[in-house]
This record gives C-alpha cells, structure tokens and sequence, in this order.
C-alpha cells in the first residue's frame, strides 16, 4: 500500500444539514453523500469519514452501519469517525451510515453512497432439462446503486428479444437477484444461450447461459440401446444357423428327401455287414 494512500483517497466531501429551520440544536453531521469506486483496475483506497459539527448535548459514541447493518469494530467517542476501505470492491458499494448516539437525545445519521458498477456474481452456465419440463435461470450480483435487470436471446452475434408469444416466460427481478423461469419447455424453440444484463448509472454487466432441452424419449436411450444390441445379436445367431444347415430349413419336403436317403443309406450298410458276418461265418 502506498504511504500516502490516504491522501489519495477519494473523499468527496458534501454536506449533510439537517434543516435548519427544526430546530437550532438538532445535531450536524459533515459527510460525503456520494463516492463512485473507480471501474477500473487500480485500486485506491476508500475514505469515509463523518464529523459532528454541533453538539447540542454530549455525544456518547458513533458506529458505522453498511445496508442496514453495523460494521463491527466502528464504535468510537471522537466527534470525528473515519471508517477506511483499503481495497474497495463492487462488494463494497452500498448505503453506509454513521451514527451518533447521545445521551440525552434520539440517534443522529449521514448517509454515505459508495456506487459501483454492476459485476455478476452468481449465475449458471448451462441448463439440461426434458422437453415439457420447466427451466430457471437466474443471476446475482453486487454493485449499487442495485441495477435494472433485462433478459434476451443470444442469436449468434446478435440479440432477440425474448418472444413470450406462448406466454411460457417468466421473469423474477429483486434487488441484487433476478430469475427467468420458462414453463413446459419446447424443444423446438426454447433450446438457445439467454444473457441477463445488470445496467446502473455506473455501468453495466452480462452474463450467459446455454439452456439445452433434451426429448422424452432421452432417459429412454440407454435401454432402447440394450434392447438394440440383444436384437442384433439374435438376428445374428438365426443366420449364423440358417448357414449351417440350409436343407433343413429351406422346405418341408426336402428334409423329407434328406431323411429317406438317409434311411436307405443306413440300410445299405446295415445288408453289407449283414453279408460280410455271413462271409465270416
Ligand atoms: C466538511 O468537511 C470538509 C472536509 O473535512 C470541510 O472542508 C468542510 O468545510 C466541512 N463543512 C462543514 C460545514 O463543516
Ligand atoms: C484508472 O484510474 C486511474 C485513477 O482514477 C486513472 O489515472 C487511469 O487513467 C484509469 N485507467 C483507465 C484505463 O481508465
Ligand atoms: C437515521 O436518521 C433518520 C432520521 O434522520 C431516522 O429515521 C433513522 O431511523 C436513522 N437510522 C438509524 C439506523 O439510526
Ligand atoms: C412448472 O411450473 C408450473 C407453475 O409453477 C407448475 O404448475 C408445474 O407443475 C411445473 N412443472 C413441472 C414439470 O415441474
Ligand atoms: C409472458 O406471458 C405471461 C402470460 O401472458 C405473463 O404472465 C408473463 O408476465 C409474460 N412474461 C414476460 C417476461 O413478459
Ligand atoms: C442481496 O440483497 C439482499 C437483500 O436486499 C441481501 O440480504 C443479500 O446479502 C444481497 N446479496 C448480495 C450478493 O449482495
Ligand atoms: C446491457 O444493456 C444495456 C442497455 O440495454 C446495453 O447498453 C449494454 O450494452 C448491455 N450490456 C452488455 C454487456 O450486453
């Protein structure tokens, strides 16, 4: 870090007056109201710092309070509390609060915004569902202020709008979240890469995901390809042994044939030795 990394920091310095018109010794906070992180890579640390400028009545101590929540380790009794972001991130961006806290009188706070474009943090590459089945797709991200959320096709290099003719899309925008569900997905029309985008007055930020829809019958696959290799090896076994023995399948009457000739033939064997014994004798 370097030495005078404070000095480099970013502090834009506004006002934040209580109006003065409710009363003369409402409490005072001098503080930022804005700062931008820098989109670019080169890190400068973040600064915010808060000041009590009147004091209508002792000040217990002050803390720091980031999108509703207190930062731990921020309380202080100085009238001047400086709360330090060495290296921000788009996760840093929010709504920052210091907060006075008195003895004799409600809190006092200034609100500090630290604005960052938009960065995906969360999201899925790819989706497989059956056809008839329903998709979701979804993205998060950090970044404030929180962005608007848009989703299309990706149509090769160019975009389409996303044809909700069949009104199967359905589209989920939160904060820092959105989702697109597709209903009953056709597998004519639905396979495809779908791009959410996140736009703020920062900047903006995309990301894809492929969704693949796979026919009914693709859990079927591997056992009609079983089924498959049992019927070839049948077919292969009855000509294997339609080869071996063609006469006695080819008709009736010829094994008919086979089988008389046969006979006669045992028969004459049968007379020879017959004659050949009587020789013997
Ligand atoms: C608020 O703080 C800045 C920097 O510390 C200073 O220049 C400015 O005069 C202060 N404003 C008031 C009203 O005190
Ligand atoms: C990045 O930010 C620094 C400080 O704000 C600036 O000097 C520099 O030119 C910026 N670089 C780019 C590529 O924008
Ligand atoms: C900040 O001050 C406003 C009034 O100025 C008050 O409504 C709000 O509750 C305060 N917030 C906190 C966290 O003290
Ligand atoms: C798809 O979503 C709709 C509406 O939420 C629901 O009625 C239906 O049962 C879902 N279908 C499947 C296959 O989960
Ligand atoms: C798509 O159409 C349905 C039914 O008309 C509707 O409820 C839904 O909001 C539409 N979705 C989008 C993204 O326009
Ligand atoms: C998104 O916003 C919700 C509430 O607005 C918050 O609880 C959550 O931490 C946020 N998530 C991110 C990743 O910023
Ligand atoms: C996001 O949408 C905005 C507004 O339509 C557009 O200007 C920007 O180019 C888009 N960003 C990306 C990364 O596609």
């Amino acid at each position: 870090m370097q030495p005078n990394a404070a000095m480099m920091a970013v502090v834009l310095l506004g006002n934040l007056m209580l109006p003065l018109a409710s009363a003369q010794n409402e409490p005072k906070i001098n503080a930022s109201t804005e700062i931008t992180l820098s989109t670019n890579s080169s890190i400068i640390p973040v600064i915010l710092q808060c000041s009590l400028t009147t004091d209508h009545t002792s000040h217990r101590e002050s803390f720091w309070m980031k999108n509703g929540q207190e930062i731990p380790n921020t309380r202080t009794e100085q009238r001047t509390t400086v709360h330090r972001i060495p290296k921000p991130r788009a996760d840093d961006s929010g709504e920052y609060l210091c907060v006075y806290t008195f003895d004799k009188a409600p809190n006092a706070n200034a609100t500090t915004k630290v604005n960052a474009k938009p960065d995906i943090t969360g999201h899925k590459r790819s989706e497989n569902k059956n056809e008839g089945e329903n998709a979701t797709l979804y993205c998060k991200s950090v970044g404030y202020p929180h962005p608007i959320w848009t989703w299309r096709k990706v149509d090769g290099t160019s975009y389409k709008d996303i044809d909700n003719s069949t009104g199967r899309f359905f589209i989920t925008k939160r904060d820092n979240y959105t989702e697109l569900n597709i209903l009953n997905l056709d597998i004519d029309t639905d396979p495809g890469t779908y791009e959410c985008n996140a736009t703020n007055e920062i900047g903006n930020t995309a990301e894809t995901t492929i969704l693949r829809v796979r026919s009914h019958l693709a859990p079927l696959w591997p056992f009609l390809g079983v089924l498959a290799e049992i019927i070839i090896l049948v077919v292969i076994i009855v000509v294997y042994e339609k080869r071996k023995r063609p006469d006695d399948i080819i008709d009736g009457r010829q094994i008919q044939q086979t089988t008389t000739r046969t006979k006669t033939f045992a028969r004459g064997i049968q007379n020879r030795q017959f004659t050949q014994m009587r020789w013997l004798n």
